[in-house]
């Protein structure tokens, strides 16, 4: 029996986010402690604990199945993986950065300068792109130190809040690459029928919970009256729901809107005498 095996970064950025989905997705994840692989209880998975750096070797390796890993891996790493999803969080972009007191007056700057980061190739291309030749001196971690201790004149590293950046008092001058969580595959699990079809579950279960993001469920009261209007300001996915209310004359209406418009649609339901709206969160939408 053939089980699939996933590679979650064991610390650092986007490790508590991928616990967060495969739980959504109702994965157990029991705390692996200082093991680095764990079976769940609840779905036929095995995670595998590994630096996020070593995730797309893992998977194109075939040491496991499906990786959860910021693109930014994926792309320095040019790793045969397919990417099966986008994750749409985890975002940040691989940057130039350079001390706060330096002169930097555009991209010429970095002539003749060293250049510390973990993504060397990535820098590479770009540097070379820009007819820019600078010095790359890669490091495996700690890469925002590097300037303060005479390791280099700057950095390429990952920005996510910027955070950082501050604290070693260096400026964000020039976003290269942006990035976020992917999901990755090696390209054989589609000829494993049974790895294939518990693939196929897992998506629809990450679909779902990503399909909700941005929703919200919204109930109230409606004079019938008005429930035609109020039908064209939240028409839902198909319909939306109607209730009799025990009151004659009153309907219960159940819609789902997007997040964005959501203050619109509440003043304009107001307007046609709704009352009593509730706004809930979604957190799964299975179309
Ligand atoms: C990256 C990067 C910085 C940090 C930036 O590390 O190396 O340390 O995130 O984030 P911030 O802008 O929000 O402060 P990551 O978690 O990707 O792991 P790494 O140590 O493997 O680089
Ligand atoms: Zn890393």
């Amino acid at each position: 029996m053939s089980t699939l095996r996933i590679a979650l970064q064991t610390k650092g950025r986007l490790n508590t986010d991928s616990i967060t989905l495969l739980e959504e997705a109702g994965i157990n994840v029991e705390d692996p402690g200082r093991k680095f692989l764990t079976r769940s209880s609840s779905f036929p998975v095995e995670l595998l604990y590994l630096r996020d750096d070593d995730i797309p070797q893992a998977v194109s390796m075939g040491a496991a199945d499906l990786g959860i890993v910021g693109y930014n891996e994926v792309l320095e790493k040019e790793a045969p993986v397919e990417v099966v999803r986008k994750l749409g969080w985890g975002a940040c972009r691989l940057s130039l950065a350079v001390p706060a007191s330096a002169d930097y007056d555009g991209l010429q700057w970095f002539q003749g300068k060293r250049i510390a980061t973990s993504y060397p190739k990535i820098l590479r291309k770009f540097l070379s792109e820009n007819g820019i030749s600078a010095s790359v001196h890669e490091i495996a971690g700690s890469v925002e130190v590097a300037p303060s201790v005479g390791l280099g004149d700057a950095i390429f590293d990952i920005v996510s809040s910027g955070g950082t950046l501050v604290r070693n008092s260096l400026v964000e001058v020039y976003r290269v690459v942006e990035s976020e969580a992917v999901l990755i595959a090696n390209p054989s699990v589609h000829d494993d029928p049974e790895k294939e079809s518990d693939l196929k579950r897992l998506l629809f279960r990450f679909d779902s919970i990503m399909k909700s993001h941005g929703k919200k469920y919204l109930l109230m009261n409606i004079p019938n009256d008005s429930l035609e209007e109020a039908i064209r300001i939240v028409p839902a996915m198909r319909s939306p729901t109607v209730l009799p209310l025990a009151q004659s004359g009153w309907s219960s209406l159940h819609s789902v809107v997007e997040e964005d418009v959501l203050w619109d649609k509440v003043h304009a339901l107001k307007e046609i005498g709704a009352e009593g709206i509730l706004v809930l969160d979604v957190e799964k939408l299975v179309l």
